[in-house]
């Protein structure tokens, strides 16, 4: 036995065997059986690793004309990862963030709200944690805590959250008219998956960390985070603030999508052509599999 610390261990396995549905559980076990992502997805296994690091290369070289660009325009960039537990949103941006200058590139993962921050306008604090001229924020979660994961576990008030969603299109559109590139990505993760992903880090003392108390209670709300999503996407998919669906039970091609999609939307110099992302796996929120 090792001597990590690993509180909940158990935990993950006592909810599959003594509450998840029995097709779930089955869904499961499958594919960690087969050892490849589990539940519907457009593909029946996960992308080859060599052609994942082959075809990874050439975005992450764009990645430092990017870089580039940002240095020399004074642009400013924002980009929001969001989506449910397991979904790969740290994966992905440390795909970005291994390659980028820590100067230019940013990673903002904010803790839960201070009594302090409790007590300010819900937006204040993700405010001062926006790009100057020449750097690129990635948001591992975000104000969208309060329309979801806050909602799931009454961490605020219904008044609350209805205040959030009202103020919400105007403050994003703010970022937008101010002359931030502004990009929103949904992360989606399937049920079966999500618990394939949370058993393998229940067990292992190198993931353990990752998996968090909200993350084991969050086992039964499932429901409840789904209400919740459709409810977000209906507020905030909005013109000028859309919202990008990447289908991510394979991590790989959801990274070269996150990769590709931003690529896409950042007009800076020295463009290479370079793929579209999958439209089997990136889209509108009509890809969202609840
Ligand atoms: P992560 O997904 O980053 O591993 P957790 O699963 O622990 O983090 O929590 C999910 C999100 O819920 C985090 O953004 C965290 O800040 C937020 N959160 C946790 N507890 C509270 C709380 N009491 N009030 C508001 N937000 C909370
Ligand atoms: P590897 O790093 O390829 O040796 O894979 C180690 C483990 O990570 C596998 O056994 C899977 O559980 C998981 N895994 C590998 N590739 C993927 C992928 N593309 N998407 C999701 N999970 C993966
Ligand atoms: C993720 O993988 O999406 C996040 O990094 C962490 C989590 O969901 O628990």
């Amino acid at each position: 036995m090792s001597d990590i610390p690993m509180p909940l261990a158990g935990r993950v396995t006592e909810f599959l065997e003594e509450s998840a549905p029995k097709a779930l559980r089955e869904t499961v076990e499958d594919a960690r059986k087969r050892d490849t992502l589990a539940g519907d997805f457009p593909y029946p296994r996960w992308m080859d690793k060599d052609d994942y690091k082959d075809a990874l290369k050439p975005l992450q070289l764009e990645l430092m004309k990017l870089q580039h660009w940002l240095t020399t325009s004074g642009a400013r960039v924002v980009v929001v990862f969001e989506g449910r537990d397991t979904a790969g949103k740290g994966g992905a941006i440390n795909r970005i963030a291994d390659v980028m200058s820590h100067r230019i590139l940013k990673v903002q993962a904010l803790p839960k709200p201070t009594d302090r921050e409790a007590r300010e306008w819900y937006f204040q604090r993700y405010v001062t944690r926006l790009p100057a001229g020449g750097e690129m924020v990635l948001f591992d979660r975000s104000w969208y805590n309060r329309a979801i994961v806050e909602d799931v576990f009454g961490f605020c008030t219904p008044a609350q959250r209805a205040a959030f969603f009202d103020q919400l299109p105007a403050f994003e559109n703010l970022l937008v008219q101010d002359g931030i590139h502004f990009i929103k990505i949904w992360l989606n993760v399937s049920r079966a998956e999500q618990l394939r992903r949370l058993l393998a880090r229940e067990g292992d003392p190198m993931k353990h960390w990752k998996l968090s108390g909200i993350d084991v209670k969050g086992l039964g709300k499932w429901d409840s985070y789904t209400h919740a999503i459709a409810e977000t996407f209906e507020r905030s998919h909005t013109a000028a603030a859309p919202w990008t669906v990447i289908r991510s039970e394979d991590k790989y091609r959801a990274r070269l999508a996150v990769l590709q999609h931003i690529l896409g939307q950042i007009p800076y110099e020295g463009k290479s052509s370079i793929d579209p992302p999958d439209p089997a796996i990136c889209g509108t929120p009509a890809l969202w599999q609840p």
